[in-house]
């Protein structure tokens, strides 16, 4: 039964390929999260089509909505506010996101809310989590963005890393789509990797060993090509499964470098996972193993929350609204917004 003061927040999600929304109470209970995946539009491409996207978000976000506020029992009058994406992503499908969450809004004389994609990402943790223990180091990895955080309280971030080129995820696509083994890449490429031997290549793990928090994954994504040319070339048989298991073990070897750099500098209490490569066993599994000599605990969102979806947006936005952080109607779309 909601009560008079609970914050209902209705947010939607459209930067990418999933069309979500969801209806988010007090920045934590998740009363609906409807995600309409455009996957099997984009598949047959190897990797998201902008324009296709765009198309689908169009299509399938009134649905989705209704289906958002029906699932959650309320009615719009019951929303205190509408949320939406605005970056980083691609233009097309943020706009279909945002609009509509304005037209909602101000339909309605609700406030709207701006939010940023990657800190959802991030708060889908608190969603999960109600005992995350601060200082955080948090490492955020997704398609779209590879960043290495720390933050004492959440909100204010400092920036100690992150990707120089592709990110972590976006490797894991592109190396997946030049093995013609399917998209997304993450989810294939870890399959395949159970049966194959992570030691097998020896592929060059960029920055590890420099005094940087960056990470860089354009480098591995082309020592997997000349691997397979090469092998090609002197008419070896590939081993796919040892391809994929060297190149996810080299991905992991880069990511959790850096999280162990930070536990060394930075005073910690618990270590966050978030974005869509989270969703990696692998990944948590290495980290979790890393980080039983220190006795600090891994977090990471239930796997509905870990790829993209709406509730995590809703979250935000219910800690932007008690600090009535409001967005104007002007809010633009921002492909390129940072952290
Ligand atoms: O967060 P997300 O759904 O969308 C973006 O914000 O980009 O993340 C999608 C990315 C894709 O690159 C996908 O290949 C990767 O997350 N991913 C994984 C796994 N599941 C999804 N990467 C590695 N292992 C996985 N199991
Ligand atoms: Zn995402």
């Amino acid at each position: 039964m909601d009560r008079k003061d609970d914050i209902l927040i209705l947010a939607l999600e459209t930067s990418c390929d999933e069309t979500a929304a969801a209806v988010v109470k007090n920045g934590q209970e998740i009363e609906s999260n409807i995600v309409a995946s455009q996957i099997d539009w984009h598949r047959k491409y190897g990797g998201v089509v902008p324009e296709i996207a765009s198309r689908k978000h169009l299509e399938f976000i009134n649905p989705v909505i209704a289906e958002a506020i029906t699932e959650a029992g309320i009615k719009f009058e019951d929303l205190s506010a509408v949320a939406a994406t605005y970056g980083p992503g691609l233009v097309g499908g943020l706009l279909v996101g945002l609009s509509t969450a304005k037209a909602l809004a101000y339909a309605m004389g609700k406030p709207f809310i701006g939010v940023n994609h990657i800190a959802g990402h991030i708060y889908a943790n608190f969603i999960s989590h109600s005992n995350i223990k601060t200082p955080v180091v948090c490492l955020t990895v997704s398609g779209g963005h590879t960043d290495l955080l720390y933050f004492i309280n959440p909100g204010s971030y400092d920036i100690l890393g992150r990707t120089r080129d592709d990110a972590a995820g976006e490797a894991f696509d592109k190396v997946a789509r030049f093995l013609k083994l399917g998209y997304p890449g993450g989810p294939v490429i870890e399959d395949r990797a159970r049966q194959g031997n992570p030691a097998a290549i020896n592929f060059t793990r960029a920055l590890i060993n420099e005094d940087t928090y960056d990470f860089s994954f354009s480098g591995l994504k082309t020592a997997v090509i000349n691997y397979v040319h090469n092998k090609n070339q002197k008419n070896e048989e590939l081993n796919i499964a040892d391809i994929a298991a060297s190149f996810q073990e080299t991905v992991i070897d880069m990511l959790v470098s850096k999280v162990l750099k930070a536990l060394d500098e930075y005073e910690t209490r618990s270590v966050i996972l978030s974005g869509g490569v989270a969703a990696n066993r692998t990944l948590r599994n290495r980290l979790k193993e890393e980080l039983k000599p220190t006795g600090l605990s891994l977090y990471y969102p239930d796997n509905e929350l870990c790829t993209d979806n709406a509730a995590m947006i809703g979250s935000v936005a219910y800690y932007k609204y008690v600090n009535r952080d409001f967005s104007p109607l002007s809010l633009n779309a921002n492909p390129n917004l940072k952290l």
